[in-house]
């Protein structure tokens, strides 16, 4: 019996497809795997085994209150702001509560009106450049991609324009876990709570009023629980979702007809990363509600099992003909599956920025290109998120459009 394999190491970051295979191979579908601290779980890489696990949220539940292990994990565990005990947010709500919650969040956000979501993005986009054009040289991960998602998603979701510079960087302080993480938390948080309050009096035709006015009775507490969740869970993914994607153009060679004009490659690139190079490569989990079988392993009660969501878009199982499951299927696990997935309304919001965010870079800095060789680029050291640490590029310096308003 091989040990289990620690989920932490350089080789998440250089070179996860082979790892994946080796855990593959050496342990099949399930693979148990060890946490900081020797915290045992079972990773899922298996493409049927995932759909099951994701299918059932009875018998795979969000509810954390099962873990077995609560009594091992110590106050400061590194893992528990992403595997938490049970938040008052949708990410831990089980059962007709979560279906009422999942549906006030899709409404609010299926209401957004597409040609307006797309407009914010290009605005926001415009500026970042208008920031960047006349430099001929940028980290346009860091000065660009960092920056876009955060921006529109506060606009759609009611936030000032004035609020949005301050709220890109509480953000991207808190996610990067640093000293400036609980000011950058703290100050996202009373931002939200001071936009209830707002809406409340007077609300407007936003994603906030929107989840006021629902009549399934949530407190503000809970909404803004939601909101934080709708903020982080949506920044960072769609931010790495536009990094790996530039990256993927400006190093393949399949895609360089698009630099110079094609649009239509822009969405190959798009889906080809959500199979290949994924931004949520592990996810964090459910809980057994009792004893079961999954992919020949026998799982107990309160085990926990981690979504294994590249593992399982490269399962040779369903990846016979690699190339047949990229170009326009969407079939990957990359947006989750099941009652919990990303809410469809958030996929298509996610979508339009991370589109619109690499079209007006190709619009407005044609020649881009790479300015170190594509070896010498480098992904953040994580086991969860799959992001670069820098997109260095240069590009022939151009003039600044100026503010465009809305
Ligand atoms: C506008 C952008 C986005 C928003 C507002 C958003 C929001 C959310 C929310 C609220 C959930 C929790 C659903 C629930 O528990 O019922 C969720 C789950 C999820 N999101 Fe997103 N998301 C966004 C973008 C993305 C992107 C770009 C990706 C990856 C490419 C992604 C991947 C996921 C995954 C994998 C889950 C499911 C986790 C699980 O099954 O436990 N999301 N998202």
């Amino acid at each position: 019996m091989t040990a289990p394999v620690p989920l932490s190491g350089p080789r998440f970051q250089t070179e996860p497809a082979q790892l994946y295979r080796e855990m593959r191979r050496d342990h099949g579908a399930v693979t148990p795997v060890v946490l900081d601290g020797d915290i045992p779980a079972w990773l899922v890489l298996g493409y049927r085994e995932l759909h099951q696990v994701t299918g059932d949220p009875v018998l795979f539940s969000r509810d954390s209150d099962l873990w077995s292990q609560w009594d091992r994990i110590p106050d400061d565990w590194p893992l528990l702001p992403m595997i938490g005990r049970k938040q008052p947010s949708i990410l831990y709500t089980v059962g007709e509560r979560h279906r009422e919650r999942a549906a006030m969040i899709s409404n609010a956000l299926e209401a957004v009106d597409p040609s307006e979501l797309r407009g914010y993005a290009e605005k926001f986009a415009d500026e970042l450049i208008d920031a960047i054009c006349a430099k001929g040289e940028t980290d346009i991960f860091a000065d660009y991609a960092m920056l876009l998602p955060v921006r529109v998603l506060a606009r759609l979701y009611g936030f000032s324009d004035e609020q949005g510079p301050g709220l890109v960087t509480a953000l991207n302080d808190m996610i990067d876990g640093r000293e400036r993480a609980i000011a950058g938390q703290t100050h996202l948080a009373t931002s939200m709570f001071r936009l209830l309050a707002d809406r409340k009096a007077e609300p407007a035709d936003d994603v906030v009023s929107r989840m006021l006015a629902d009549e399934s009775g949530f407190s503000d507490e809970e909404i803004a629980q939601d909101l934080m969740v709708m903020m982080a869970a949506g920044h960072q993914p769609t931010a790495d979702w536009i990094g790996n994607s530039l990256r993927l153009m400006l190093t393949d060679d399949r895609f360089a007809a698009s630099l110079f004009g094609g649009r239509n490659s822009v969405a190959d690139a798009m889906n080809e990363v959500l199979w290949e190079d994924t931004p949520t490569q592990n996810v964090a989990g459910r809980w057994a509600s009792r004893d079961t079988q999954l992919g020949g392993r026998r799982i107990r009660a309160g085990d926990l099992l981690l979504l294994g969501l590249q593992g399982a878009n490269s399962d040779p199982q369903v990846r016979t003909d690699g190339s047949a499951l990229t170009g326009g299927n969407s079939a990957h696990f990359s947006f989750g599956h099941g009652e919990h997935r990303c809410p469809f309304p958030a996929q298509e919001v996610a979508e339009v920025i991370a589109r619109t965010g690499i079209e007006v870079v190709l619009d407005r800095l044609p020649d881009i290109d790479l300015a170190v060789p594509a070896e010498s680029l480098t992904r953040r050291p994580s086991p969860w998120l799959r992001g670069l640490t820098e997109l260095p590029v240069r590009f022939s310096p151009t003039p600044a459009l100026g503010g465009a308003s809305l």
